[in-house]
């Protein structure tokens, strides 16, 4: 399978916040904002792997900033490394300044997503070749991240995890 580079992937949306999606300090609520990250990434994991994807595990939410009321938020999510059938993917929050237009950064997360066949089993997918030197930061840390997400799930022996471990000697 040819490999594909991470702007492939991006996927960006651009919504406002409005009465209803907040919490009673009228900032944007945080389960909106995680399933407006959510469907981001899902779409940025699908042009990867060109496959049915699903969520595999949130494996990181930093609420930094608080999303106002009215606010212009644009979420761009971008595969950052994929494995054999899943994909991190790294998805970055932007806030509009109303007057001046620039953005923001308010928010990231990281989420796990696997691409799997008609019948929910699990597929190989494209490998992926960083080009920026943020692109290549992200990439070099998934391993980790990923090796992280399978030991709190228990699926992987913290033995195992030979580069998670490497950090802490
Ligand atoms: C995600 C899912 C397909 C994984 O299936 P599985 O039987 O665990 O399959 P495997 O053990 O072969 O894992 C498949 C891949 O997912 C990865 N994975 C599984 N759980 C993971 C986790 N918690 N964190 C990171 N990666 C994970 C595995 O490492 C493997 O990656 P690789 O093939 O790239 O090496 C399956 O658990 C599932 O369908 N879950 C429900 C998904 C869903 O409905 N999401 C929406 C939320 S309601």
């Amino acid at each position: 399978m040819q490999p594909k580079t991470p702007s492939e992937s991006v996927a960006v949306l651009t919504d406002l916040v409005l009465p209803g999606e907040t919490n009673p300090l009228n900032n944007l609520f945080g389960g909106e904002l995680l399933a407006r990250m959510d469907r981001a990434a899902s779409i940025a994991a699908r042009r990867h792997s060109r496959r049915i994807v699903v969520t595999a595990s949130v494996n990181h939410v930093a609420f930094n900033r608080a999303i106002p009321l009215g606010s212009v938020v644009t979420i761009e999510a971008k595969v950052s490394r994929s494995f054999k059938s899943s994909m991190e993917i790294y998805i970055d929050v932007w806030i509009e300044d109303r007057e001046s237009g620039i953005k923001n950064k308010a928010n990231e997360a990281i989420y796990t997503f696997v691409a799997v066949d008609e019948t929910g089993r699990p597929v190989e997918i494209p490998g992926i070749v960083p080009e920026t030197e943020l692109e290549k930061q992200r990439y070099d840390a998934a391993l980790r991240r990923k090796q992280l997400s399978l030991v709190l799930a228990g699926k992987m022996n913290p033995h195992d995890a030979t580069e998670l471990k490497a950090l802490f000697i």
